[in-house]
């Protein structure tokens, strides 16, 4: 039997917590317990002293245990997708319709923007008729006959962390590596899929600014996924730049189905077959080539039934904001920087993304990037297109877009969008 107290002197004291300490603290903690100080003074030297990759595992596995896990029977293999988020990350919409199209079963569970990214389920919202919220039953359905879905994840899956997180985030316990693993993985976990492939961001528009430290994240990510003898990898992905043109709601649905119907920007294609190809791998099926079948239509045709299964009107027109304010490039030369972060934050002002977690987002809200880096520009071309229903945001979203972008003589050095692939 423990106290809260013996064992937050343990990690305080630097000591590796044991396998029966962390069961019975994650549990105590989702049961009340262990009260919200005593969990903070606990998730405060877990971020000053860190735990190792067993604790990290264990500790994921606690988390797991706190709720209901999906178990999905599906006759093919399935394959998850996460994103540490990142600025007009849409990848999802392609992705998961395209995987499907591909041959694997597809459950993506995923959540709402909240800062400076956008969130899955509030971009698929601007399309009409739309719903988030499946029963288990209807995923289930939805996996056998469409074999993609994207909807919210149920709430019995891993209260511990949704507790944890809401405490990590107004005790500053968020940076921490070990907790931010156990945290993802927990929810990805309790989802069921036999295999997953992580989309880990670096840059100003990233959870995690350098490349050092994504790299750090994805170790421990891809380790807590082998340790549950769940197949993991991580793609480490450039966010310092926004991915595409679109930021914001229903932009980003258009952007998606511009892709899915053979078009699209070249880096939002370029990651999509990436993490195809990866998540092909992962479920067994790399003998199919995401290219041909993107090229083919059939993902587009996968979108339009992933779609009206839920409720929405897959050829509906997506809102339209009612105030489109354009800055313009004050000189000739070359587009050399585009800030993902000034510009996450500028589609968050504008509407488009929520202060707080029960705010109502703007689907038509958002940022078009007529100029990406390396493009060359004349004096006067549109340079950003905003978007929203109230205009009174516009002068907050301009001042974050002070300096978000330069011209210069002579073009950017091109970088890489993926820049390594983690296997265990
Ligand atoms: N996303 C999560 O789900 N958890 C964290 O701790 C950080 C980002």
């Amino acid at each position: 039997m423990f106290t809260a107290i013996d064992v937050i002197r343990a990690k305080r004291d630097g000591h590796r917590l044991t396998d029966d300490q962390i069961d019975w603290v994650v549990d105590a903690y989702t049961r009340g317990v262990v009260a919200d100080e005593q969990m903070s003074a606990l998730a405060m030297a877990v971020y000053l002293n860190g735990m190792d990759a067993a604790e990290t595992a264990r500790w994921t596995s606690a988390m797991v245990d706190s709720g209901e896990v999906l178990s999905l029977e599906v006759d093919r293999p399935t394959v998850d997708k996460h994103s540490t988020g990142g600025v007009g990350d849409k990848i999802t919409l392609p992705l998961a319709p395209l995987v499907a199209a591909c041959g694997a079963a597809v459950p993506q569970l995923s959540g709402r923007g909240l800062g400076h990214t956008g969130g899955t389920l509030d971009k698929l919202e601007a399309i009409p008729g739309w719903r988030a919220q499946l029963s288990v039953d209807e995923i289930q359905r939805q996996l056998s006959e469409v074999g993609a879905v994207i909807c919210a994840a149920t709430t019995g899956l891993a209260p511990a962390d949704r507790k944890l997180y809401a405490l990590r985030d107004v005790t500053a316990t968020v940076e921490s590596i070990p907790l931010i693993a156990s945290s993802i993985m927990s929810k990805k976990l309790a989802e069921g899929a036999s295999a997953l492939v992580l989309d880990v961001k670096f840059g100003s528009g990233a959870f995690m600014k350098t490349l050092t430290d994504a790299r750090r994240l994805a170790d421990a990510l891809v380790s807590i996924g082998h340790a549950h003898g769940v197949r993991t990898s991580a793609l480490l992905t450039d966010m310092s730049v926004p991915l595409g043109r679109a930021v914001g709601n229903a932009v980003e649905v258009a952007e998606s189905i511009e892709v899915l119907q053979g078009g699209g920007p070249s880096d939002v294609v370029e990651l999509t077959l990436a993490l195809a190809r990866e998540m092909l791998a992962m479920a067994g099926l790399s003998h199919v080539d995401p290219a041909a079948v993107l090229a083919s239509g059939q993902a587009y045709e996968v979108w339009s039934r992933m779609i009206t299964a839920q409720g929405g009107d897959p050829t509906a027109p997506l809102p339209r904001p009612t105030h489109v304010h354009t800055v313009v490039a004050e000189t000739d030369g070359t587009l050399s920087t585009l800030d993902a972060y000034a510009i996450g934050v500028a589609a968050w002002r504008l509407g488009a993304g929520r202060a707080r977690k029960e705010d109502p987002v703007q689907p038509a809200a958002g940022i078009l990037c007529h100029t990406k880096p390396g493009d060359p520009v004349r004096a006067g071309d549109p340079i950003l297109e905003l978007h929203t229903n109230t205009p009174e945001a516009l002068p907050a979203a301009l001042a974050s877009l002070e300096g978000s972008f330069t011209i210069g003589t002579t073009a950017p050095a091109p970088r890489p969008l993926v820049v390594d692939t983690i296997r265990p």
